[in-house]
């Protein structure tokens, strides 16, 4: 294994991607409480929330306050969703300093999740983007359903490449290449990786696994081999998208920052407190969390550091 990537940018997405496919209610006082602890764990990129229409995902109805009273680090940033105008102007008017848009490989998935083909919802973000960054705001971009299409089944790498390109021509400064149903293996994540990287350098993209095959860590380990040094992750292995049906959680960020302590991969992030923020939103939940060092732990094993890294 030859991986030259000695630190690692990890993006939460716990309070995002993983509470918008909860059945239950979570109360916004538990999300605020979840969300300071994650930045008390080190984290420095989290998900707050998302700006979307309450009717498609009640969940997230309650964003607006909960950005208001998350006790901002100032070393933290707290992006959220926004898939229109009317989002970005909800984040403007909630003092959002990042916001993410979000769009397909897939035209089937991205009807579903937003009810916009591809060129449509580029039609939709373009002005977006432009008043955002006007804001003076950060945009970040999201490819759904790069690994494969839960309506369609096989994307084309070549139209991941085609969508990143594009949401990058918007001024987004780095494009989350998204397995939104956990179907891709390390040969496929480094041959996507591979066509995106004859255009776009590695520095603007990061990877979104989900791990609903259980091959999230493989994957993440392929796309360190080519030089990708940002990953998102969600607390305990939350999450899921309400419109890909059979979606599960995404790589559970314990599971990530053990497996890159082991390798002497700076992530900044400490797994104990990390641990106590999942424990703060797990008894609100209706399961588990599906997070494999936190189920160790639960299991009445301790939290223990890695082994010493092999250099
Ligand atoms: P639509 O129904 O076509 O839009 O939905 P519309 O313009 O007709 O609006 C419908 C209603 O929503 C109207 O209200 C609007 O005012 C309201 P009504 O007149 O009926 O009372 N509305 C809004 N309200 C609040 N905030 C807004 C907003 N926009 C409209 N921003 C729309 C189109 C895009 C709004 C809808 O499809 C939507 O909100 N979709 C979001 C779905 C979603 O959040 N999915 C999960 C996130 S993506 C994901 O998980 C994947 C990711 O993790 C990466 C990966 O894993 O691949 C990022
Ligand atoms: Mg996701």
């Amino acid at each position: 294994m030859k991986i030259l990537v000695d630190t690692v940018s990890v993006v939460e997405v716990g309070p995002r991607d993983g509470l918008q496919n909860e059945k239950v209610t979570i109360p916004t006082v538990v999300k605020i409480a979840y969300i300071t602890a994650l930045g008390d764990a080190g984290l420095r990129v989290i998900e707050a929330g998302a700006f979307v229409s309450p009717k498609w995902v009640p969940q997230m109805a309650d964003t607006a306050q909960v950005y208001a009273e998350i006790p901002k680090d100032p070393g933290v940033e707290y992006p959220v969703l926004v898939p229109n105008m009317r989002g970005l102007e909800r984040a403007i008017d909630a003092g959002v300093k990042s916001v993410s848009i979000f769009t397909a490989a897939s035209e089937t998935f991205n009807k579903r999740n937003i009810n916009m083909s591809i060129d449509e919802s580029f039609e939709n973000y373009a002005p977006v983007a432009v008043r955002a960054r006007a804001e003076g705001m950060k945009v970040r971009g999201y490819v759904s359903t790069a690994f494969g299409c839960p309506y369609e089944g096989e994307v084309l790498p070549e139209k991941v490449l085609e969508v990143s390109a594009r949401l990058l021509d918007l001024g987004c400064y780095e494009v989350s290449v998204g397995d939104t149903i956990g179907v891709g293996t390390p040969m496929q994540v480094q041959g996507v990786i591979g066509v995106l990287m004859q255009v776009i350098p590695a520095s603007k993209l990061a990877m979104h696994f989900h791990d609903t095959r259980g091959t999230a860590l493989a994957n993440t380990l392929a796309a360190l081999e080519m030089g990708i040094a940002t990953f998102d992750a969600s607390s305990g292995g939350l999450g899921g998208c309400p419109y890909a049906p059979g979606a599960s959680g995404n790589m559970a960020t314990e599971d990530l920052v053990y497996m890159l302590d082991s390798m002497a991969i700076e992530t900044g992030v400490d797994l104990n407190r990390l641990v106590k923020a999942a424990s703060i939103v797990a008894p609100y939940l209706d399961h588990p969390l599906p997070g494999r060092y936190l189920q160790a732990c639960t299991k009445g094993q301790m939290p223990f550091a890695t082994s010493t890294p092999v250099q």
